[in-house]
């Protein structure tokens, strides 16, 4: 596989693991397995270029990279980034990784990433159907914001904050499983943060990913919504493969398997 091939390296960065795989971007779907390396204590941009590396090798991956990153992609740093080192924030903190083992790396919000994942592959309708909000609970909320096909990059949306804090806080994944939240106790504390979007944004429709999706039916089912919510199509994936699909796009995703 080379230059010309339909697949590409895509990594998600997250707060407590990083995972790689190469992506068939024909189908839409892994082409390879997911290798995964726990994100280093330190979560430094070195330590995490390093892991990204790693990964790269044992996929048996040459050459450019699609990078997903919990936060803000600001230029050279990466800011909002509450789940990484705050050396994110440091001027040119991104440079590392696009440069050196991480050549010509394309960088992309790792919601944002879902939600290019479901843009590209998810259900036809959203090309066409106004706003459609991604929100992905993992340790973070993230949020992706396509309208009319298209991307709006770099919303922050799980900042928002309701009468008991920050919702990223109250009601992600990582609240579910560290406060062994139910499906009820969780949807009380997550409905006014949909409430609120509904109101400001007045969306078309909703797509959730993100941990969350391995148990959408349980937790969605307990929300009351005015327009209708999906599980994200690509499910845990969809980072990983709309890292690969900002790469393609970038017209950097031309590497390809490195002959082992
Ligand atoms: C970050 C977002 C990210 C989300 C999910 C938040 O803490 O600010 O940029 O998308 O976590 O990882």
């Amino acid at each position: 596989m080379s230059d010309g091939s339909a697949t590409q390296l895509g990594i998600d960065v997250g707060g407590t693991s990083i995972k790689g795989a190469v992506v068939d971007l024909s189908a839409g779907g892994l082409a390879g397995a997911i290798h995964t390396e726990p994100t280093p204590p330190t979560a430094t941009p070195g330590d995490v270029v390093a892991s990204i590396g790693r990964i790269a090798v044992a996929a048996g991956w040459s050459g450019p990279v699609g990078v997903a990153l919990p936060g803000v992609i600001d230029g050279s740093s990466l800011r909002h980034a509450p789940n990484l080192s705050a050396s994110w924030e440091d001027p040119d903190a991104l440079g590392c990784l696009r440069s050196g083992d991480g050549a010509n790396a394309v960088l992309i919000n790792d919601a944002d990433a879902a939600g290019l994942a479901e843009l590209t592959y998810g259900d036809a309708a959203i090309d066409s159907e106004g706003l459609t909000i991604v929100l992905t609970f993992g340790t973070g909320i993230g949020s992706a914001l396509l309208h009319n096909g298209d991307l709006i990059a770099n919303s922050e949306l799980g900042g928002l904050v309701g009468a008991n804090g920050r919702f990223e806080e109250i009601a992600s994944g990582r609240a579910i499983s560290v406060e062994g939240l139910t499906p009820v106790e969780w949807a009380r504390r997550a409905q006014p943060f949909f409430d609120e979007l509904e109101a400001i944004l007045n969306p078309s429709r909703w797509v959730v990913g993100g941990g969350l999706s391995e148990n959408f039916d349980r937790f969605a089912s307990r929300l009351r919504l005015s327009k209708a919510i999906s599980v994200a199509h690509l499910g845990v994936h969809a980072g990983i493969v709309g890292a690969a699909v900002a790469a393609r796009r970038a017209g950097r995703g031309s590497g390809g398997a490195a002959s082992r």
